[in-house]
């Protein structure tokens, strides 16, 4: 009887057969290699870069922003609602969501709504002069969180933060109000 042997040559060509199956991206994805100080054996598989146009970019970059806000917000929020030890860090954020906030309309500046039933803007965030005043509104929101953390004596007494939290809950208003009306999930 024969038994087929496996050569030490043969069993590093399975193993490279393995490892290239497990590396190759699929259709419309390529891998990277993210070499570094830890080694050569880091790489991404993401999107490729081809099949990405323009407005999708930009459609993203708009994600990417309103995701980087939330990070922001629900920041403050787990320290003035949950006790986070981090009040030090609220004119930061504060300033940061404001920033934010006054970032949006170049996150809006090209008409670049969510294609047909997909998630993403609605049409009439282009279409709906409302939209403006959606904007405006929160704008104003997150400025007057702004202003009632940098006029704070101190960042940690429970009356300030009280008071901090309605005008957190002022700009949560804005968020929700302008998706309902501007964002399909
Ligand atoms: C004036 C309107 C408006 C306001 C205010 C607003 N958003 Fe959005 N937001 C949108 C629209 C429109 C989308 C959909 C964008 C898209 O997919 O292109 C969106 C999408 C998102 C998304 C999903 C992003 C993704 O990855 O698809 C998150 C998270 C988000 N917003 C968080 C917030 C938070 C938090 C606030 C308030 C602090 C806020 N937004 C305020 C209009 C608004």
């Amino acid at each position: 009887m024969t038994r087929t042997t496996f050569t030490p040559a043969l069993r590093v060509t399975f193993l490279v057969l393995i490892l290239l199956a497990a590396t190759v991206a699929h259709a419309g994805e390529v891998t990277l290699p993210m070499p570094g100080p830890w080694g050569d054996d880091y790489s991404e598989t993401l999107d490729d870069p081809d099949t990405v146009d323009a407005t999708e970019a930009f459609q993203r970059f708009r994600q990417q922003s309103m995701q980087g806000t939330s990070a922001t917000y629900r920041s403050i929020e787990q320290i003035l609602r949950y006790g986070a030890p981090f009040a030090g860090r609220l004119p930061d954020l504060a300033e940061e969501l404001a920033r934010r906030a006054d970032d949006i309309e170049t996150w809006f500046a090209h008409e670049t709504p969510a294609r047909h039933g997909e998630p993403g803007a609605l049409p009439a965030a282009w279409e709906d002069p409302d939209f403006a005043e959606y904007k405006a509104a929160y704008r104003e929101a997150a400025q007057q969180l702004q202003r009632k953390v940098e006029s704070a004596e101190d960042l940690g007494n429970e009356d300030f933060q009280l008071r901090a939290t309605e005008a957190l809950n002022g700009v949560r208003h804005h968020c929700l109000a302008c998706h309902d009306n501007y964002r399909r999930r």
